[in-house]
């Protein structure tokens, strides 16, 4: 097939490398020239593994062009993905900072709509990009039918969501587990049917709106996992003698949640969403639940379980800052190394970070942060705005820190040979944002505060009092993160 992209962010890139390898004729249209040059010259703009090899191998075969020209890219095209950001912009008073824009969304249907004119066959529009229920017929639809002057059934609508994660992108384009096939009738559907043929797993035929409405569910399922998991953790701290992670390892133990086959357990990948932590980041699961909220209070339908990941997500920077704290006395005058920066290991995006959520936490307190990020690049650090707290290797971050702060589960922490590390620190203080170095044996001096486990903190620092300290220490520390965001969203 004749397949045209437009986008060439995550989403589009890689379903461009992805498809071209699989024979077919992709053409990827972005209104970046930079960008355009840079993909041209075989480099992806960010960083995934695998896709730099694809690109090369579509460009070289011919099979993948990009392109600043969507009416070149459409020249007997028979499916146009769109796949441009819908990021959150100001919206309403009381959920403000929730909406999606779509502006990137209209004018890439205007485009498309303009050329359907002239394009002389039968021609699908398909939406990838995540959109609130409604807009790809709202929207999309009616966009398309102005711009062409044309109606639905002259042309074919799908809205066909992705499931790639970052970091595992093109493994996951390759491999997928489902491929969601929303239509706006079968005609249309057919031809995504045509489009992966060549990727073995269900593909379910559903309606256009089922189809928006599976991509926020699968991301708020998620984002209910991890903040339960996180929430779970809260009160294994305030239990004296209890650990998240033994309390959970019991729960996996359901057979529900990890059957038994043929006399070997299996422990399906979901459960790696069931682990406490400093809280879920990235550019879709906090703008998917948000998004998912507002579409909730315009359609009157209360969202308080949402409400209550988001709240509990937000919350969970602080729980490091309080650990931090209290290992510390004080965080005033005191160097703290910040291991990992992106929203999660093995990809270079900072966007929604708890790891930066937790710095400027720290700076806020006084305290000198050391960052380093195995996959994230000085040049990236500085945009994001980190200047003079990035350092270039492991132990120029850890080297003099009065405690460390691992906040993602790069392999590089995991691994890293913590009696020489640690011997480079002011305190040996090891803080594990992640529960990563659990199964490490670490130097005996090392003080280690894993997440979810015990008391063992409030009581070295609150003595008799404990309960009470306890609820202080941690008010603190949620007073400063709140000033912190307060600040942030005053400087923008
Ligand atoms: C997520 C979904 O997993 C994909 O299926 C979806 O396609 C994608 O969003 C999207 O909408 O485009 P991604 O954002 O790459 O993918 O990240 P995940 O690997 O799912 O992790 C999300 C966040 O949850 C990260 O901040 C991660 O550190 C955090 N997390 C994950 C936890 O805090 N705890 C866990 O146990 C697992």
């Amino acid at each position: 097939m004749i397949v045209t992209i437009v986008g060439t962010g995550y989403v589009g890139l890689v379903t461009g490398a992805c498809l071209a390898s699989q024979g077919h004729t992709v053409r990827c249209v972005d209104v970046s020239e930079e960008r355009v040059n840079l993909i041209r010259a075989g480099q992806a703009p960010f960083y995934e593994p695998g896709l730099e090899d694809l690109l090369r191998e579509g460009l070289a075969s011919g099979r993948l062009s990009v392109t600043t020209n969507l009416p070149t890219a459409m020249e007997g095209s028979d499916l146009s993905l769109i796949a441009v950001g819908t990021p959150s912009k100001a919206g309403q008073a009381n959920l403000p900072g929730l909406e999606p824009d779509l502006s990137y969304l209209e004018t890439a249907a205007h485009q498309i709509g303009v050329e359907l004119r002239t394009l002389g066959r039968y021609h699908v529009v398909a939406v990838k990009s995540t959109v609130i229920p409604g807009t790809t017929r709202r929207v999309v639809q009616k966009v398309l039918e102005a711009a062409s002057g044309m109606q639905l059934g002259e042309f074919g609508l799908c809205m066909n969501p992705e499931f790639l994660r970052e970091g595992t992108a093109v493994e996951d384009f390759l491999n997928p587990d489902r491929i969601v096939i929303g239509q706006a009738d079968a005609r249309s559907g057919d031809f995504l049917d045509d489009l992966y043929r060549p990727f073995d797993c269900e593909k379910p035929r559903v309606g256009i709106e089922e189809a928006e409405l599976t991509k926020y569910a699968s991301n708020a399922l998620l984002s209910v996992l991890i903040s339960f998991s996180n929430e779970l953790a809260g009160l294994c701290e305030a239990t004296p003698g209890a650990d998240v992670e033994t309390v959970m390892e019991g729960l996996y133990l359901d057979r529900r949640l990890s059957p038994t086959v043929q006399g070997v357990r299996i422990r399906p990948e979901i459960l790696s969403y069931l682990r406490a932590g400093i809280g879920f980041g990235g550019s879709c699961l906090p703008k998917d639940v948000n998004a998912l909220r507002v579409y909730g209070q315009r359609s009157g339908v209360p969202t308080p379980l949402l409400d209550a990941v988001m709240a509990t997500n937000a919350a969970r920077p602080a729980q490091v800052l309080w650990i931090a704290q209290t290992a510390l006395g004080t965080l005033a005058g005191k160097t703290i190394a910040l291991l990992g920066v992106a929203f999660k290991a093995g990809t270079d995006d900072l966007r929604s970070s708890p790891a930066l959520s937790i710095l400027r936490a720290l700076e806020t307190r006084g305290a000198r942060v050391q960052a380093f990020d195995p996959v994230v690049s000085a040049e990236a650090a500085e945009r994001a705005g980190l200047n003079g707290a990035y350092r270039q290797t492991l132990e120029s971050a850890v080297e003099g820190a009065d405690a460390a702060v691992i906040t993602t589960a790069d392999p590089a922490f995991r691994n890293a040979d913590w009696a020489r590390l640690s011997s480079g620190m002011r305190t040996p203080i090891l803080i594990d944002g992640r529960n990563v170095l659990r199964h490490v044996t670490l130097p005996a001096l090392v003080r280690y505060y894993p997440i979810g486990k015990g008391a063992r903190l409030a009581d070295e620092r609150c003595g008799a009092d404990t309960r009470v300290c306890r609820v202080e220490t941690r008010l603190d520390a949620f007073r400063v993160l709140t000033s912190t965001a307060e600040t942030a969203k005053a400087a923008h």
